[in-house]
């Protein structure tokens, strides 16, 4: 078995191939961005630039960061007219403070959500808006129990092996708050979200996203914890031959004080 995603070492194919739902469910949060001509705006973890070219496309001088070479290296090549750039949102600068800083379904990868915060914060003009989707408190909560599960049913520790931030609405917008952002919408909810490729979607989402939990297995190990994840899970997840991921989502704009 490939390991997909481990090291920040995406397979961009099979993510547009198959996991296109990232970006199709973002242009709800484009909504909330809603766009202007002329304003400066980061795609913060733009992955291959489908929603950094929508911005582009409302008038926006857009410049899309993602900490992934592979992911900027197919982002120039799908929309060369764009500036795309390798960068941390832990710690990425701007040359001009920006109007806004857009960002979908990356900072649940960002364990120092106070470094992200505090890069954002310097990034932007007072009165600037950051708008943001992520994984949010209790996402992905069945997947991860029944990996762990599986996991320490062949001895394999797995404390250190959870590489998400899912934060509640309070945390996070304590955090934001303490750094000088005003809170202004904050939303948490379900978003049950179907998996393509029938059987094979919940093998596959694991390889994509959860290649931690999988780091140091043989592959016949990586292949037996998979199929006692999908047993465990099958009852509640899988249904006429389609996966669901129990995502939940955090949703926030907040403004630069
Ligand atoms: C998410 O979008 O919620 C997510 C994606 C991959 C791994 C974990 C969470």
């Amino acid at each position: 078995m490939n390991n997909i995603s481990t090291s920040n070492n995406w397979d961009t194919s099979l993510y547009e191939d198959k996991h296109a739902f990232v970006w199709q469910y973002g242009e709800d949060l484009l909504q909330l961005l809603n766009p202007q001509p002329g304003e400066s705006i980061l795609d913060l973890g733009c992955g291959t630039g489908q929603l950094t070219e929508k911005i582009a496309q409302a008038g926006a001088d857009v410049w899309g960061i993602d900490s992934a070479p592979a992911m900027i290296e197919k982002a120039r090549e799908n929309y060369p007219h764009i500036r795309f750039d390798v960068a941390n949102a832990a710690n990425f600068q701007v040359d001009k403070p920006l109007d806004a800083v857009f960002s979908n379904a990356v900072l649940h990868w960002v364990k120092e959500a106070d470094s992200a915060i505090a890069s954002i914060h310097q990034s932007l003009k007072p009165g600037g808006r950051f708008v943001a989707e992520f994984g949010g408190k209790g996402n992905v909560l069945a997947i991860a129990t029944a990996l762990e599960s599986a996991l320490q049913g062949i001895n394999i520790p797995t404390q250190a092996l959870n590489p998400w931030y899912f934060p509640s609405i309070g945390e996070y917008a304590t955090l934001l708050e303490q750094q000088g952002f005003d809170v202004i919408y904050a939303m948490l909810f379900a978003r049950p979200t179907p998996l393509a490729e029938g059987e094979a979607g919940m093998a596959n989402w694991i390889e994509m996203f959860a290649s931690t939990f999988l780091a140091g297995l043989s592959g016949e190990q990586q292949i037996q914890v998979i199929r006692v994840v999908e047993e465990y899970l099958k009852p509640t997840l899988y249904q006429q031959g389609t996966w669901t991921a129990d995502y939940r989502r955090i949703r926030i704009v907040a403004i630069k004080l």
